[in-house]
């Protein structure tokens, strides 16, 4: 049996996230630039975005760009910017004929203005589609983003929109840039490295972990699929006893 036909529907997770990692490696690996991993993460970032498709999950996060990532040297940044908007542009089409709808989070007004007119086109574009939900991290941080939320929590205490007693787990989310989207029951993250890089901290509360060596330009589907097999088989018990479930 193939790994895809091993899945149980029902106990597919709704929400995957990804720490795409290891493009430098890969390049650095076959003897290239850093640059040239970038390029070669867009066919595995077009694998996993099918394999979540095909499975039907609702949601895909992909970590395409930290706050941190923008003390890397210029030129590479400039080739990671030049490369999303090719993407995104490229990819439009397809995201269309998928039924995939576009979403971004994190400081999206960082972004050089072309980013952000490809972007919030292709948001535009793809806003009607009812499949998965493909949302793109960029210039993101959990820390940016928690602090964000607490600004304008006290903005609108200030302004008397709601009451500082209010403030619960509840409320404190929607004031997130995911605020209308599920946790993540799955994390995954590629090249071997155990961390987290200040990806969604909020979020990934109660998330299941899975790392795997695989470079992020070597992941394919099956890559994916194993993930999700992994994650079918662990017994999320959000504090209570095996018992309890
Ligand atoms: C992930 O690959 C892509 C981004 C962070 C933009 P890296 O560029 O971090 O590759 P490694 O970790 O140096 O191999
Ligand atoms: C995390 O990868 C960020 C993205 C994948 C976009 P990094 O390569 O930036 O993380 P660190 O620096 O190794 O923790
Ligand atoms: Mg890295």
């Amino acid at each position: 049996m193939s790994l895809k036909q091993q899945l149980i529907k029902d106990k597919l997770p709704k929400h995957v996230a990804v720490i795409m990692d290891g493009n430098g490696r890969w390049a650095k690996k076959k003897g290239n630039i850093r640059i040239f991993g970038h390029k070669n993460g867009v066919k595995a970032v077009r694998e996993t975005v099918e394999a979540a498709a095909e499975m039907q999950i609702e949601y895909l996060t992909l970590y395409a760009f930290s706050t941190e990532n923008w003390k890397r040297p210029k030129m590479e940044v400039n080739a990671l910017m030049s490369l999303l908007i090719n993407s995104i542009h490229n990819e439009l089409e397809t995201l269309n004929k998928n039924n995939i709808r576009l979403f971004a989070i994190g400081n999206i007004n960082q972004l050089p203005a072309k980013v952000q007119k490809e972007l919030y086109q292709a948001i535009e574009n793809t806003s009607g589609n009812t499949g998965l939900t493909l949302v793109l991290a960029l210039s993101y941080s959990g820390r940016w983003e928690i602090l964000n939320a607490v600004n304008q929590l006290l903005n609108d205490v200030k302004n008397g929109k709601i009451e500082g007693d209010e403030i619960d787990s509840s409320l404190f989310n929607d004031y997130l840039a995911t605020a209308k989207i599920p946790d993540p029951e799955l994390l995954i993250r590629t090249s071997g490295e155990f961390r987290i890089s200040n990806f969604l901290l909020w979020q990934i509360a109660y998330s299941e972990l899975y790392f795997t060596e695989t470079l992020w330009p070597d992941f394919r589907k099956e890559d994916f699929f194993k993930a999700l097999l992994d994650f079918q088989n662990r017994e999320r018990r959000f504090g209570m006893t095996s018992e309890q479930l």
